[in-house]
Formats: C-alpha cells, structure tokens, sequence
C-alpha cells in the first residue's frame, strides 16, 4: 500500500471510531443513533423545540464566568453587575467591516421581536480589540445599532481573560501597506440566563427569528 493510502485507511478508521464512540456515550437512553447524531448536528435551528435551538454544549463544557470590564459610560463593571438579567453576549470590534455590524444588527431585532421581555435582556458586545476600542469608541459604536446596546472594553488583559472565559478566539491581522489593522475573530451568540450561567450558543448563522424563538423558549422556562 501507499503510505498515503494506509494514512488515509487509519484516518478513517480512527475518524469512525470516535464518532460511534462519540454517539454512544452522548446519546439519551432510548435514543437512536440517527436521532442523536441529528441532535447534535442540527445544532442551530429548529425554533420548534426549544431543546434544540443554539449549540448544544457537551455535558462538562462551561462557557462564561466572572469578568472585570468597563462600560461604555466609563463606569467599571464586572459580570455580577448584569445578574439577574439575561446577558445576550458578543464579541467584536469597531472597525470590524462586516460579521459584527451584521450581527449586531441582528441583536438590535431580537430585541425588537421580544417587545416588553427586552427589558430583561443585557445586549453586551465585548471588544476584542482593546487597543483601539476606548469607551467612547464604544459608545459611538453602539448607539448606532439599538441604545440599549451596552458595549464594554479593558485593558488587553482583562479581555484576554473574559475571552479566555467564553472560549473565544481572536487575532490581530495586520494588512500590508497602510491600510488599519483587522482583527479576526470568532463570532457566536452567547445567551446567558440570569443565574450568569449559559443557556445557549447561537451561531452565526442563526437568524434574527431563530435566536428571537430560542431566547423567548429559555425564558418561558425559567
Ligand atoms: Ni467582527
């Protein structure tokens, strides 16, 4: 055999392995394999079931924590200061091109479609490009999409951290010439209930519609 081909055999051999492995620890009792490999993999978007709107994490894997950041009025914040609300979390920059004002946008209509229950919502971006995203930058930043928009920033380590916390990755692209430096980033919707824990992880391709339905289906639950 080709080494590539006897590679390319092991490969699938492993690939196969994990995933009936993965299928027969992750599924529910009385579950079919079909059932919980659609489960898992139809992660974004039936807004029928709740169940099944957002990412579903697996069990063990936690996503947020405690944060220490400033808002974009200038006031200190950390995540004790939202608890009690549900956080509605991105992450971003303000001279993003396109994925964060799209995004953003989207928030500003979920907000428009839960009407009242909005009230109970904190739409926060976090920036990730602490260097250039001041407070004001912030401020001017958000006020164009929904002012209820709440933007935070800090120190590069403070946002290392809460990144960290989310497990979301970024970094810094630097274009040749003169043209301002991009940041790459990745780009998921986090909800998190008031409890400061998550409920669930939307992703970019989620509509306005699908996030709207899987916030509302969370919070009716509570
Ligand atoms: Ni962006």
């Amino acid at each position: 055999m080709l080494p590539i081909i006897r590679w390319g055999a092991t490969a699938l051999v492993v690939v196969f392995g994990v995933l009936w492995a993965v299928i027969w620890v992750g599924r529910n009792e009385g579950e079919s394999s079909g059932a919980f490999l659609s489960r898992i993999l139809g992660a974004s978007v039936n807004t029928e079931t709740e169940s099944s709107v957002g990412i579903q994490l697996p069990p063990g894997v936690t996503i947020g924590g405690p944060f220490s950041l400033t808002d974009h009025t200038g006031k200190a914040v950390t995540d004790a200061t939202y608890r009690g609300k549900w956080m509605l979390v991105f992450f971003g920059f303000t001279y993003c091109p396109d994925v964060c004002p799209t995004e953003l946008q989207k928030v500003a209509a979920v907000l428009e479609m839960l009407g009242d229950r909005a009230s109970q919502i904190a739409p926060i971006l976090i920036s990730i490009d602490p260097e250039r995203d001041t407070p004001e930058a912030m401020a001017n930043y958000v006020q164009i999409f929904d002012d209820r928009l709440i933007g935070l920033t800090g120190t590069p380590e403070q946002i290392a951290e809460v990144a960290r916390a989310y497990r979301v990755y970024y970094a810094k692209i630097q274009p040749s010439g003169d043209t301002p430096y991009l940041m790459d980033h990745s780009s998921y919707l986090y909800l998190m209930g008031p409890d400061g824990r998550v409920q669930a992880v939307f992703p970019y391709a989620a509509t306005a519609e699908d996030i709207a339905a899987g916030v509302a289906a969370r919070m009716a639950r509570q």
